[in-house]
């Protein structure tokens, strides 16, 4: 198998570094008092690849990126950044890289312009250089027409693409954007998606998202991470598949109740509870099994079918949390 797209349930070890990677982490961690909310990743990003990490709530997306950031300090374990040490060669490191934070920080009573100017002032760039680098990112991700205006007035989508823009003024070779589109609705995120296509392969760029179709439209390659541990590492067509053989029974009937779901549940341990019944979830079952067992408990069972599961399905089946809030 090609090294580095294997599905992976685990975590990886790298004993020695190698250059041939944008990033490394070396069982980075982060405990908040006794919290573990990075727990030991092991990761290697190539250069000019777009990775994503993708996990629920609270899953340590932000800490993992704010630890690659050097905002936040690892309790243990670290990591490279092109090579440089993100706690002993953190100005090598900010030189090379920019983020889009999940909360943007972008000065609301300033226009685009004026924003993107105190941007270059951080990174002493030339003004003539910001001006131009402006001009063609504010093109690029469509907000030229409104550049002049204050930022208050900018829609969330508009404010997530300014964002963006601020983080490449600086050219930086790695590009961290933390959930570039959340909360916006799917025609701004699709149009986000095809701003960030283009970054492709001109840029080695860290994405995390709630969004399995964020994911599965724009990544290389997939970290699914839950509670601080990477669950699955691959391709977006290497997590599809290795669920493949995983069905999904839908059972739809009356008069069900958390006694009766819960003894299912011995046998199949993914009940879900839907609108108008139970979904199971299985390598194997048997329709006849889960009749026997329900019909003889007061359930009416007005059908049962199966259903291919969906990119949810596979999340929820390493996580056993849904995705969305
Ligand atoms: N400064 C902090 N102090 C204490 N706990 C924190 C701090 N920052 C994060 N945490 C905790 O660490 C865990 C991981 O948080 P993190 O923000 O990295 O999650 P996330 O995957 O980015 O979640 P979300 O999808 O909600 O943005 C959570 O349980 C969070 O409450
Ligand atoms: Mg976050």
């Amino acid at each position: 198998m090609k090294k580095g797209t294997e599905i992976n349930r685990g975590t990886r070890s790298y004993a020695t570094k190698d250059n041939r990677f944008a990033i490394q982490t070396f069982s980075l961690s982060r405990k908040f008092g006794d919290l573990v909310a990075v727990n030991s990743i092991d990761l290697s990003i190539e250069e000019g690849e777009l990775f994503s990490v993708l996990g629920p709530n609270g899953a340590g997306k932000t800490t993992t990126i704010k630890m690659l950031c050097c905002l936040l300090r690892p309790s243990s374990g670290t990591a490279t950044i092109m090579g440089h040490d993100i706690q002993k060669d953190t100005i090598a490191v900010k030189k090379v890289i920019d983020v889009s934070p999940q909360e943007t920080a972008i000065a609301e009573h300033l226009n685009a312009w004026e924003n993107l100017s105190l941007m270059g002032g951080i990174y002493g760039l030339e003004k003539e250089e910001v001006k131009k680098r402006s001009e063609e990112l504010l093109e690029m991700m469509g907000l030229t027409k409104r550049a002049k205006d204050k930022v208050r007035k900018y829609s969330g989508g508009m404010k997530r693409r300014l964002s963006i823009v601020m983080a490449l003024v600086s050219d930086p070779q790695v590009l961290f954007l933390d959930e570039p589109t959340l909360g916006l609705d799917p025609q701004s995120r699709r149009s986000i998606w095809e701003h960030i296509a283009e970054l492709k392969g001109k840029k080695t760029i860290v994405l995390t998202t709630h969004y399995l179709e964020e994911a599965d439209a724009l990544a290389d390659r997939v970290a699914i991470i839950d509670e601080g541990k990477i669950v699955a590492l691959g391709t977006p067509q290497e997590l599809k598949d290795s669920i493949s053989d995983i069905q999904v029974m839908v059972v739809k009937a009356k008069n069900l109740t958390i006694d009766v779901i819960e003894g299912l549940r011995e046998k199949y341990p993914e009940v879900k509870e839907v609108e108008d019944g139970i979904e199971i979830k299985a390598k194997e079952f048997s329709f006849d099994e889960v009749v026997d067992y329900l019909r003889p408990r007061g359930v009416v069972i007005e059908s049962t079918s199966r259903k291919q599961p969906t990119l949810d399905d596979v999340f929820l089946h390493l996580t056993r949390k849904e995705l969305r809030e």
